[in-house]
Protein backbone atom coordinates (compact mmCIF):
# COMPACT_ATOMS: atom_id res chain seq x y z
CA UNK A 1 0.00 0.00 0.00
CA UNK A 2 1.58 3.75 -0.89
CA UNK A 3 -0.80 6.38 -0.33
CA UNK A 4 -0.20 10.11 -1.05
CA UNK A 5 -2.93 13.19 -0.82
CA UNK A 6 -5.33 12.17 1.91
CA UNK A 7 -8.45 14.13 0.54
CA UNK A 8 -11.57 12.76 0.96
CA UNK A 9 -13.18 9.38 2.10
CA UNK A 10 -13.90 7.89 -1.21
CA UNK A 11 -10.56 7.48 -2.70
CA UNK A 12 -10.26 3.99 -0.43
CA UNK A 13 -11.20 0.71 -1.21
CA UNK A 14 -11.90 -2.30 1.28
CA UNK A 15 -8.58 -3.64 0.62
CA UNK A 16 -6.63 -0.73 1.51
CA UNK A 17 -8.51 0.12 4.81
CA UNK A 18 -7.85 -4.21 5.75
CA UNK A 19 -3.96 -2.63 5.06
CA UNK A 20 -4.44 0.65 7.37
CA UNK A 21 -6.16 -1.41 10.10
CA UNK A 22 -4.04 -4.31 10.39
CA UNK A 23 -0.68 -1.51 10.43
CA UNK A 24 -3.09 0.58 12.88
CA UNK A 25 -3.05 -2.91 15.02
CA UNK A 26 0.64 -2.83 15.14
CA UNK A 27 1.00 0.62 15.55
CA UNK A 28 -0.45 0.18 19.43
CA UNK A 29 1.85 -1.85 20.51
CA UNK A 30 4.44 0.56 18.76
CA UNK A 31 3.20 3.11 21.20
CA UNK A 32 2.48 0.69 24.20
CA UNK A 33 7.01 0.33 23.72
CA UNK A 34 7.49 4.04 23.77
CA UNK A 35 7.50 4.13 19.83
CA UNK A 36 10.10 4.07 17.11
CA UNK A 37 13.11 6.08 15.47
CA UNK A 38 11.95 5.20 11.86
CA UNK A 39 10.89 8.33 10.75
CA UNK A 40 13.80 10.34 12.43
CA UNK A 41 14.69 12.38 9.41
CA UNK A 42 11.33 13.13 8.61
CA UNK A 43 9.48 16.60 9.32
CA UNK A 44 5.19 16.98 9.40
CA UNK A 45 4.11 20.04 9.02
CA UNK A 46 0.30 20.94 10.63
CA UNK A 47 -1.33 23.93 9.45
CA UNK A 48 -4.55 24.88 11.19
CA UNK A 49 -6.83 27.57 9.90
CA UNK A 50 -9.36 25.92 12.86
CA UNK A 51 -9.34 24.83 16.33
CA UNK A 52 -8.93 21.73 17.06
CA UNK A 53 -7.65 19.42 20.33
CA UNK A 54 -7.96 15.82 18.92
CA UNK A 55 -7.01 16.07 15.79
CA UNK A 56 -3.78 18.51 15.90
CA UNK A 57 -2.31 16.95 18.86
CA UNK A 58 -2.99 13.20 17.52
CA UNK A 59 -1.26 13.87 14.51
CA UNK A 60 1.89 15.61 15.90
CA UNK A 61 1.92 12.70 18.58
CA UNK A 62 1.58 10.29 15.96
CA UNK A 63 4.55 12.11 14.31
CA UNK A 64 6.61 12.14 17.65
CA UNK A 65 5.91 8.38 18.36
CA UNK A 66 7.26 7.30 14.60
CA UNK A 67 10.18 9.36 15.83
CA UNK A 68 9.79 12.01 13.44
CA UNK A 69 9.60 16.24 13.82
CA UNK A 70 6.73 18.26 13.99
CA UNK A 71 6.46 21.96 12.25
CA UNK A 72 3.36 23.79 13.25
CA UNK A 73 1.02 26.77 13.65
CA UNK A 74 -2.28 26.05 15.68
CA UNK A 75 -4.01 29.20 14.32
CA UNK A 76 -2.61 29.57 10.83
CA UNK A 77 -4.96 32.48 10.22
CA UNK A 78 -3.70 34.73 12.99
CA UNK A 79 -0.24 33.65 13.09
CA UNK A 80 0.88 32.80 9.51
CA UNK A 81 1.17 35.33 6.57
CA UNK A 82 -2.68 34.39 5.77
CA UNK A 83 -2.82 37.68 7.94
CA UNK A 84 -1.30 39.73 5.45
CA UNK A 85 -3.37 38.51 2.63
CA UNK A 86 -0.90 35.43 1.37
CA UNK A 87 -2.75 32.70 -0.53
CA UNK A 88 -3.32 29.22 0.24
CA UNK A 89 -1.87 27.81 -2.48
CA UNK A 90 1.64 30.05 -2.13
CA UNK A 91 1.56 28.83 1.90
CA UNK A 92 1.49 25.53 0.50
CA UNK A 93 4.20 26.25 -2.01
CA UNK A 94 6.77 27.65 0.80
CA UNK A 95 5.64 24.59 3.39
CA UNK A 96 7.26 21.79 0.64
CA UNK A 97 10.72 23.39 1.08
CA UNK A 98 10.48 22.73 4.47
CA UNK A 99 8.16 19.76 5.40
CA UNK A 100 7.84 16.09 3.73
CA UNK A 101 4.08 15.96 4.91
CA UNK A 102 1.35 18.94 5.10
CA UNK A 103 -1.67 18.04 7.50
CA UNK A 104 -4.49 21.13 7.13
CA UNK A 105 -7.20 21.82 8.74
CA UNK A 106 -9.26 24.47 6.97
CA UNK A 107 -12.76 26.48 7.04
CA UNK A 108 -13.18 26.34 3.14
CA UNK A 109 -14.86 23.49 1.79
CA UNK A 110 -12.33 21.84 -1.24
CA UNK A 111 -9.50 23.80 0.44
CA UNK A 112 -7.59 20.77 0.68
CA UNK A 113 -7.75 19.79 -2.60
CA UNK A 114 -6.58 23.25 -3.53
CA UNK A 115 -3.77 22.93 -1.29
CA UNK A 116 -2.95 19.20 -2.96
CA UNK A 117 -2.91 20.73 -6.59
CA UNK A 118 0.13 22.78 -5.76
CA UNK A 119 1.91 20.32 -3.12
CA UNK A 120 4.27 17.88 -4.60
CA UNK A 121 4.03 16.99 -0.65
CA UNK A 122 1.74 14.50 0.68
CA UNK A 123 -1.29 16.89 1.66
CA UNK A 124 -4.07 15.26 4.61
CA UNK A 125 -7.30 16.95 5.09
CA UNK A 126 -7.95 17.22 8.95
CA UNK A 127 -11.02 18.79 8.06
CA UNK A 128 -12.14 21.10 5.47
CA UNK A 129 -14.95 23.53 6.48
CA UNK A 130 -18.90 21.32 5.76
CA UNK A 131 -16.60 19.17 3.52
CA UNK A 132 -14.72 15.90 4.74
CA UNK A 133 -12.74 15.06 7.76
CA UNK A 134 -11.42 11.48 5.96
CA UNK A 135 -8.86 10.86 8.58
CA UNK A 136 -11.85 11.06 11.66
CA UNK A 137 -13.64 8.27 9.36
CA UNK A 138 -10.88 6.29 9.08
CA UNK A 139 -10.77 5.83 12.73
CA UNK A 140 -13.95 5.76 13.27
CA UNK A 141 -13.83 2.71 11.02
CA UNK A 142 -11.18 1.10 12.93
CA UNK A 143 -13.28 1.72 16.34
CA UNK A 144 -16.27 0.29 15.32
CA UNK A 145 -14.04 -2.90 13.73
CA UNK A 146 -12.32 -3.01 17.14
CA UNK A 147 -15.73 -2.66 19.60
CA UNK A 148 -18.18 -4.36 17.41
CA UNK A 149 -15.87 -7.02 15.42
CA UNK A 150 -17.21 -6.31 12.18
CA UNK A 151 -19.08 -3.68 9.45
CA UNK A 152 -20.84 -5.77 6.77
CA UNK A 153 -23.99 -6.04 8.18
CA UNK A 154 -23.94 -2.63 10.54
CA UNK A 155 -26.96 -0.53 11.62
CA UNK A 156 -25.58 2.87 12.85
CA UNK A 157 -27.35 5.57 13.48
CA UNK A 158 -26.19 9.02 12.80
CA UNK A 159 -27.40 11.79 14.59
CA UNK A 160 -27.36 15.75 14.87
CA UNK A 161 -26.16 18.12 12.53
CA UNK A 162 -26.02 15.81 9.17
CA UNK A 163 -25.91 18.68 6.76
CA UNK A 164 -22.91 20.44 8.31
CA UNK A 165 -21.14 17.40 9.68
CA UNK A 166 -17.87 16.50 7.97
CA UNK A 167 -17.07 13.48 9.89
CA UNK A 168 -20.78 11.76 9.21
CA UNK A 169 -20.24 13.35 5.51
CA UNK A 170 -16.69 10.66 5.67
CA UNK A 171 -18.29 8.35 7.78
CA UNK A 172 -21.15 7.68 5.10
CA UNK A 173 -18.99 7.11 1.94
CA UNK A 174 -16.42 4.84 3.66
CA UNK A 175 -19.63 2.68 5.32
CA UNK A 176 -21.21 3.05 1.52
CA UNK A 177 -18.03 0.29 0.59
CA UNK A 178 -19.23 -2.55 3.06
CA UNK A 179 -21.87 -5.12 2.47
CA UNK A 180 -25.19 -4.94 4.05
CA UNK A 181 -25.02 -1.65 6.14
CA UNK A 182 -28.03 -0.01 7.12
CA UNK A 183 -27.53 3.55 7.88
CA UNK A 184 -30.29 5.46 9.75
CA UNK A 185 -30.03 9.70 9.34
CA UNK A 186 -31.57 11.04 12.54
CA UNK A 187 -32.07 14.84 12.63
CA UNK A 188 -34.21 17.68 12.50
CA UNK A 189 -35.51 19.32 9.17
CA UNK A 190 -32.97 21.99 8.86
CA UNK A 191 -30.14 19.51 9.56
CA UNK A 192 -31.04 16.86 7.56
CA UNK A 193 -28.19 14.87 5.56
CA UNK A 194 -27.06 16.70 2.42
CA UNK A 195 -28.85 15.43 -1.06
CA UNK A 196 -25.51 14.62 -2.63
CA UNK A 197 -24.72 11.84 0.01
CA UNK A 198 -28.20 10.18 -0.23
CA UNK A 199 -27.53 9.92 -4.09
CA UNK A 200 -24.32 8.78 -3.86
CA UNK A 201 -26.14 5.81 -1.12
CA UNK A 202 -28.81 5.34 -3.73
CA UNK A 203 -26.55 5.03 -6.69
CA UNK A 204 -24.58 2.25 -4.26
CA UNK A 205 -28.12 0.53 -3.48
CA UNK A 206 -26.91 1.11 0.27
CA UNK A 207 -30.78 1.42 2.42
CA UNK A 208 -30.47 4.37 4.66
CA UNK A 209 -33.99 6.04 6.18
CA UNK A 210 -34.31 9.47 7.68
CA UNK A 211 -35.89 9.77 10.80
CA UNK A 212 -36.62 12.67 13.36
CA UNK A 213 -37.44 11.06 16.51
CA UNK A 214 -33.97 9.35 18.14
CA UNK A 215 -35.73 7.24 20.89
CA UNK A 216 -37.43 5.36 17.51
CA UNK A 217 -34.07 4.01 16.45
CA UNK A 218 -32.07 3.56 19.49
CA UNK A 219 -33.15 -0.55 19.68
CA UNK A 220 -32.25 -0.97 16.55
CA UNK A 221 -28.69 -0.20 15.52
CA UNK A 222 -25.25 -1.30 17.00
CA UNK A 223 -23.67 2.54 17.02
CA UNK A 224 -25.13 5.41 17.70
CA UNK A 225 -23.00 8.27 16.56
CA UNK A 226 -23.67 11.08 17.96
CA UNK A 227 -22.77 14.93 17.01
CA UNK A 228 -22.51 18.34 18.25
CA UNK A 229 -25.00 21.05 16.82
CA UNK A 230 -22.53 23.14 15.46
CA UNK A 231 -22.69 26.56 16.41
CA UNK A 232 -20.15 28.20 14.27
CA UNK A 233 -21.65 26.76 11.07
CA UNK A 234 -24.64 28.56 11.38
CA UNK A 235 -23.17 32.51 10.97
CA UNK A 236 -26.13 34.63 11.45
CA UNK A 237 -28.45 31.99 11.66
CA UNK A 238 -29.09 32.19 15.18
CA UNK A 239 -32.54 31.57 15.20
CA UNK A 240 -32.01 28.34 13.26
CA UNK A 241 -29.01 27.22 15.68
CA UNK A 242 -31.98 27.87 18.87
CA UNK A 243 -34.13 25.63 16.94
CA UNK A 244 -31.65 23.16 16.31
CA UNK A 245 -29.67 22.96 19.65
CA UNK A 246 -30.69 20.49 22.61
CA UNK A 247 -32.82 18.07 20.65
CA UNK A 248 -31.02 14.95 21.07
CA UNK A 249 -29.30 14.44 24.13
CA UNK A 250 -27.99 11.02 24.80
CA UNK A 251 -28.94 10.17 28.64
CA UNK A 252 -29.75 7.33 30.82
CA UNK A 253 -33.07 7.00 29.52
CA UNK A 254 -31.65 6.41 25.81
CA UNK A 255 -29.23 3.86 27.44
CA UNK A 256 -32.28 1.70 28.55
CA UNK A 257 -33.60 1.70 25.22
CA UNK A 258 -30.46 0.40 23.29
CA UNK A 259 -29.25 -2.44 22.95
CA UNK A 260 -26.91 -4.28 25.22
CA UNK A 261 -23.75 -4.82 22.96
CA UNK A 262 -24.30 -1.37 21.07
CA UNK A 263 -21.81 1.34 21.26
CA UNK A 264 -22.39 5.26 21.01
CA UNK A 265 -20.01 7.18 19.30
CA UNK A 266 -18.76 10.98 19.07
CA UNK A 267 -16.27 12.90 17.20
CA UNK A 268 -16.19 15.32 20.14
CA UNK A 269 -15.70 17.47 21.11
CA UNK A 270 -19.40 17.19 22.95
CA UNK A 271 -21.25 20.05 24.84
CA UNK A 272 -24.43 18.45 26.47
CA UNK A 273 -25.69 16.33 23.75
CA UNK A 274 -23.94 13.21 25.63
CA UNK A 275 -25.13 13.59 29.12
CA UNK A 276 -21.84 12.94 31.18
CA UNK A 277 -24.03 10.12 33.42
CA UNK A 278 -23.47 8.29 30.50
CA UNK A 279 -19.71 8.28 30.46
CA UNK A 280 -19.12 4.90 32.56
CA UNK A 281 -21.70 3.01 30.82
CA UNK A 282 -19.18 0.15 28.87
CA UNK A 283 -21.56 1.48 25.40
CA UNK A 284 -19.52 4.34 25.62
CA UNK A 285 -17.26 4.52 23.20
CA UNK A 286 -16.10 8.10 22.67
CA UNK A 287 -12.46 8.45 24.48
CA UNK A 288 -12.05 4.73 22.94
CA UNK A 289 -12.53 6.67 19.54
CA UNK A 290 -10.89 9.53 20.37
CA UNK A 291 -7.40 7.33 21.36
CA UNK A 292 -7.48 5.05 18.36
CA UNK A 293 -7.04 8.74 16.33
CA UNK A 294 -3.29 7.77 17.19
CA UNK A 295 -2.99 4.46 15.62
CA UNK A 296 -4.87 5.47 12.80
CA UNK A 297 -2.79 8.32 12.11
CA UNK A 298 0.47 7.29 12.96
CA UNK A 299 -0.51 3.96 10.07
CA UNK A 300 -1.64 7.23 7.71
CA UNK A 301 2.00 9.10 8.37
CA UNK A 302 3.95 5.77 8.27
CA UNK A 303 2.76 4.92 4.92
CA UNK A 304 2.87 8.56 3.05
CA UNK A 305 6.07 8.73 4.32
CA UNK A 306 7.30 5.14 3.49
N1 LIG B 1 -12.94 15.14 16.12
C1 LIG B 1 -12.22 16.25 15.88
O1 LIG B 1 -11.94 16.62 14.72
O2 LIG B 1 -11.84 16.93 17.00
P1 LIG B 1 -10.98 18.27 17.01
O3 LIG B 1 -11.84 19.34 16.35
O4 LIG B 1 -10.71 18.56 18.44
O5 LIG B 1 -9.74 18.04 16.21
Amino acid sequence: MKLHHIIEAQQFDVPTLDKLFEISKKMETVVQEGGTSDFHNRIMSTLFYEPSTRTRFSFETAMHRLGGRVISTENAREFSSVSKGETLEDTIRILNGYADVIVMRHNEVGAARRAAAVSAVPVINAGDGAGQHPTQALLDLYTIRKEIGKINGLRIAMVGDLAQGRTVRSLAYLLSKYEDVRMYFVAPQLLRMKEDILEHLRERKVEYVEEEELAKVLPEVDVVYQTRIQKERFGDRIADYEQCRGVYIIDESCLRLMRPDSIIMHPLPRLDEIRMEVDNDRRAAYFRQAQNGLYVRMALLSQVLG
